[in-house]
Formats: structure tokens, sequence, C-alpha cells
């Protein structure tokens, strides 16, 4: 059976996530992304009220929400602000490869501490030489006794500065590309980890996002996620469950360009009428809608999909690249409607079409989940 309505529980969470999004992001929204302010007050109200580490389950205290719930939050606070939303789900990237691949008692030394006050971790894939290949990593994890030796930079790293602990991904052998790559988990405070200075972006301005180079790091042998080589599947199926978020922030990116801009139609006028009443308006807001109704819907049944325990690459990458895609469309048209005024810094929806074209990009770039989908199809045909 499929089932569209939500349950009281469930709506209930729609509701916090939406109440917080009004009253504590978007108030904030615009100063922060045009001072690149990282508003650590507002991700600290987030987490007391529950809205991060929505994916720790309850026995670590955290929300122990499936990735559908997620994304019923994850919607509504980058309806407020995409930038904000980044950096408060940053921890489920970071954390999620602890949950795949951790031991119990990884998890029970690394997880409550992030639950039981306010902590951030990011995820440490990307490296400078490269994205898209992950397999080409270059940081080096060199086996010395009981310990490794970690060597190299990482970049794009979401709240990189604030993080207390990295989940970091390393090769003992280049030219072994995924055979050899390895995960771990690293706290700030061991020798050897430098974050870089804040980068400054086109949008997403409210989230803080760095080199961290790593430089004779020694990570205990018992600090390693999984086996010797588990590293990358690792890192594929943490991917696999968290781009379906990003396609709840595109989404909601999306919602609040329509809303802007439907609201702008019934009080603008031209030609002697409000814009919404000429076809011209209402076949852009009706493509919109259209666009906004398939990202969530894409989303929702990737979510569904992946809490009943299945893979869900094509799922994931076909819900993540459609929706990135469509807000940025959706975004697009919003400034069209807006005109000249849309254009301006002073209206709210130049900052949806920047904010929106990050998720074309991170979390593997729409080329990346294109390739993605063709295999997965493909692999089913052979
Ligand atoms: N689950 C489990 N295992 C998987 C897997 C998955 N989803 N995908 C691949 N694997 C396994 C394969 O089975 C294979 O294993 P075997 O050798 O044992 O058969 C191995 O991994 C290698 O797979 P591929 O041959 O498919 O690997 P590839 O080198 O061709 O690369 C890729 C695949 C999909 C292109 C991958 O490199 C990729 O996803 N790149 C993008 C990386 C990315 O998304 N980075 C974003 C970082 S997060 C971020 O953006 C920062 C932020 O803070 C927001």
């Amino acid at each position: 059976m499929v089932e569209f309505s939500l349950t009281e529980e469930q709506r209930s969470l729609q509701d916090l996530a939406r109440k917080f999004a009004k009253t504590e992001m978007l108030p904030v929204a615009a100063a922060c992304d045009r001072e690149g302010r990282f508003p650590e007050d507002v991700y600290r109200k987030a987490w007391e009220l529950g809205l991060m580490n929505l994916n720790v389950p309850t026995e670590f205290g955290g929300s122990g929400l499936s990735v559908f719930d997620q994304c019923l939050i994850v919607e509504e606070l980058a309806r407020a602000c995409g930038g904000m939303t980044t950096s408060i789900i940053a921890n489920c990237l970071a954390l999620e490869p602890i949950l795949l691949g951790g031991s119990d008692e990884q998890k029970k030394r690394t997880l409550p501490a992030f639950c039981s006050s306010y902590h951030l971790a990011s995820f440490c894939l990307t490296e400078p030489g490269g994205g898209s290949d992950a397999a080409a990593l270059q940081t080096r994890c060199r086996r010395d006794g009981d310990a490794y030796v970690l060597d190299g930079e990482k970049c794009f790293i979401t709240n990189g500065p604030h993080a207390s602990l990295y989940t970091v991904f390393a090769t003992a052998d280049p030219a072994l590309r995924h055979k050899a790559i390895s995960a771990f988990f690293v706290p700030r405070d061991a020798e050897g980890i430098t974050p870089g200075k804040d980068e400054d972006k086109m949008g997403h301005r409210a989230s803080s996002t760095s080199t961290v180079r790593f430089e004779r790091v020694r990570v205990p042998v018992t600090d390693r996620l999984g086996a010797e080589g588990d590293g990358f599947a690792l890192a594929m199926q943490t991917l696999d469950h968290t781009r379906t978020p990003i396609g709840a922030l595109a989404t909601g990116i999306a919602q609040a360009a329509l809303d802007y801009a439907a609201e702008y139609a019934t009080k603008r006028r031209s030609f002697g009428k409000p814009i919404g009443e000429h076809q011209a308006i209402q076949i852009k807001l009706a493509n919109m809608a259209q666009d906004l109704h398939a990202a969530r819907l894409l989303t929702w049944q990737s979510a569904w999909w992946i809490d009943q325990g299945n893979r869900g690459s094509l799922e994931s990458s076909i819900a993540k690249c459609y929706a990135s895609d469509a807000a940025m469309r959706v975004a697009d048209d919003a400034i069209q409607i807006f005109g000249g005024y849309g254009y301006m810094k002073d209206y709210p929806v130049e900052k949806l079409l920047r904010d929106a074209k990050l998720t074309q990009i991170y979390e593997g770039s729409n080329e990346i989940q294109r390739i993605v989908i063709a295999r997965e199809l493909l692999s089913r045909y052979a």
C-alpha cells in the first residue's frame, strides 16, 4: 500500500521545524548571507530542540529518525535558509559512517557526546586534487604500531573550523584506489590538525566551509571504522543515505521560491491587473509547481525506499539530482517573475538561486548522480 498522509507525530515534527525556521532562522538569514556569518546561536538552539543529530539512534541520545522524517524536517528548515540547514545537518553526514561502520564500543565512545551537549562533526572525503573521483584521494594512512599516521589535506569541508570530530577517509596506497581506502574518526584535539579559513562562497554563506589539514596525525587503530580497505564502500553507503535529505533541502528552497513568486504575482500589477492574471506568469507558476511536487515525491519515495532497508543508490541519486535541478529552475523563474526587483539583494529570491546552485554540486555533482543512475540501471539489464 502507498500512503501519502503524514502521521500526527510526523506533522508535529514538521510543525516544530517550520516554527523554528520561521522564528529563529528566517529573521537572520539575509544578514548572515550578506555578512557570511556563521550563526552559532541558531545552531545551538537547533541542537536544543533536537533538530541536529537526526539520524543518531535514541539509545545514544539522538533523535533516531527515519530518513523520511529527516526529510520532513530538512525541507522546512531549508525554506528559511539553505546554508544554515547545511550546517545543521552536517552532523548527520559526518556521523553516518560511524552509524554504518562503527562497532558498538565505537558508537558508545563517540555518539553520546553529540547528543548530551552541542558539538559539530565534519565529513572529510573531498580533496583539493579532486572530489568526483573519490577513489583517487591522496590523504595517506600509514600503519605505525598500534596507530595510523594520517597525512593530507581535505577541502570543502562543511563546519570544518567548528568541528570537534572528523570522519576521515585515507589511503594506504593510492595506486590501489578504492581497495586501499580506510575510514577513521579523529578528534579535533589530536595533534597535527589545522582547519583552514572560511571560504568566501557564492551561496550557503551562513554555513562554514574550509580545508582541513592532517599532518602526522596519530590515530589509534581502535578508531578505524570497519576493516582496512572498507572506507570507500562506507563513504558510498553514507552518501546513499544522505543524498536524499539533500533532495529535501533543494525542495525546501524550491518551495520558498514558489511561495515568494506566487504571493508577488497577486500583488504586483502590470497592464492594469495583478501579474498573476497574465497567462505568461500563470504558465511559469504552473511549471514551478510541477517541478516542486515532483521533487518532493521523488525525495519521499527515495526516503521510504531506504527506510525499508534497501540500498537506495539509484533512488537517492534520482531524488538529489532531480530536486536540485528543479530548485535551480524554480528559483530562476521566481527571479523572472519578480523582474528587476528579483535581481536586487533587497528581495529574497536571488539568494535562493545562489543557495540552490550548491545542491547541484555537493554530496556528489549531478553529473556523478547521473553516472550512478546509469550504472545502477544498466546493471539491471546486464
Ligand atoms: N554502496 C556500497 N558499495 C559501493 C557503492 C555503494 N553505493 N558504490 C560503489 N561501491 C563499491 C563497488 O561495489 C566497488 O567495490 P568492489 O571493487 O568490491 O566491487 C567499489 O565500491 C568501487 O566502485 P566503483 O567502481 O563504482 O567506483 P568508481 O571509482 O567508479 O566511483 C563514484 C564511483 C560513484 C563516481 C564515486 O567516486 C562517487 O560517488 N563520487 C562522488 C563523491 C561525492 O559524492 N563526494 C561528496 C562528498 S560530501 C560533500 O559534498 C561535502 C559536504 O560537506 C556537503
